[in-house]
């Protein structure tokens, strides 16, 4: 069987995660690309870490720019993360020299996604990210094959595992939010800088990337606006309770007559709906189709092994010859954004 040879530039949490899937789960994904995955080369800082594999007969490189230069390999998976810098680089270099990338780097995506799905195209090749957008959850398959006979006319989500962690946690327990925060970082799901959590931008990315897929449009994280969870008290969490609600950090984009409305708020939800009773680590995307109705998908947004899931989702579909257009359309047929004036559309 032919040999389809990945570089894996980062090793942190997901990193590690991903290059033991591939080598617990070899077979299945023989089994289920066709071909053999095998990682050959990677990048990181620190070559002497303990990540619970061994790194035997891999080529390390320290600059993931080289392992994207790498002639070897066929597919680059980026998981250093950040939307400029290094991440940039690597990712824009592996589309040019022909590779296929993978990442779960909402934040480039987000800011940089039309012009790397341009640069994408123009080589033949795909960027997948699928660990992204609400970490294991197939929310973007779910949006480009499984519901492309549909318009979309609103997507609303839970998309940060850190936010719902939180709020869960202060509601069981009546704690506060900065004691709460401190343990979801021990557990690995917040970001580097946890601002961009609980400040609501981490899922404003993943907003953004959804209503382009959505709607066809150029991702556009300039037009969401964004408000995040730190001034919830245990109080109004408590309040909101003995009112029937519960409250999300709630992502909600939607068609409207004069453009397209993104938002990240804090939001009550009623307790009677599905959505309200997402807890935990736990992240779940409501999508409204025109021909399907409505569709919820639920499972955990962030943490090792869920985000490692979906990067090797994109590794296998890729490997067999599934490589799908970026924004599910070719990037130059993307519209442009129009933006409805937020002022106007307020609430879910
Ligand atoms: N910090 C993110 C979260 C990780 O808490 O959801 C997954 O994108």
């Amino acid at each position: 069987k032919d040999v389809v040879k990945i570089g894996v530039a980062g090793l942190g949490t997901v990193g590690a995660g991903t290059v033991k899937l591939l080598s617990e789960h070899r077979d299945l994904l023989t089994d289920r690309s066709g071909r053999q995955i095998v990682v050959t080369a990677v990048s990181a800082r620190d070559r002497t870490r303990d990540r619970g594999f061994s790194t035997e007969g891999l080529t390390w490189y320290d600059d993931a720019r080289d392992l994207a230069a790498d002639k070897d390999i066929d597919i680059l998976v980026e998981l250093i993360g950040g939307s400029d810098g290094i991440a940039y680089d690597t990712c824009k270099a592996a589309l040019e020299n022909g590779k296929h990338v993978v990442t779960a780097n909402k934040a480039l995506i987000a800011l940089k996604g039309a012009e790397l799905a341009r640069i994408a195209d123009a080589n033949n090749v795909t960027i997948a990210y699928e660990a992204a957008v609400a970490g294991g959850i197939p929310v973007i398959k779910a949006l480009r094959e499984g519901l492309a006979g549909n318009e979309i006319s609103r997507v609303t989500g839970i998309l940060n595992g850190t936010c719902n962690y939180i709020l869960t946690t202060m509601r069981e327990q009546g704690r506060d939010f900065a004691d709460v925060l401190a343990e979801a970082q021990k557990l690995g799901y917040a970001e580097a800088d946890p601002t961009f959590d609980v400040d609501g931008i981490d899922a404003a990315h993943k907003l953004a990337i959804l209503a382009s897929l959505a709607f066809g449009v150029e991702v556009d994280f300039d037009a969401v606006a964004v408000e995040g969870i730190r001034s919830v008290s245990a109080l109004d969490i408590q309040l909101a309770e003995e009112l029937g609600y519960r409250i999300k950090l709630l992502g909600i984009a939607k068609q409207t007559a004069e453009g397209i409305e993104q938002r990240v708020s804090p939001v009550m939800v009623d307790r009677a709906t599905q959505i309200s009773k997402v807890e935990g680590v736990f992240n779940a995307v409501a999508l409204e189709g025109d021909y399907v109705g409505p569709v919820v998908l639920q499972g955990r947004g962030a943490g090792e092994r869920p985000t490692a899931s979906a990067v090797v989702a994109d590794i296998v579909d890729i490997a067999a010859g599934r490589a799908a257009p970026v924004f599910g359309l070719p990037a130059d047929r993307l519209k442009k954004n129009v933006r409805a004036s937020l002022e106007k559309h307020v609430g879910a």
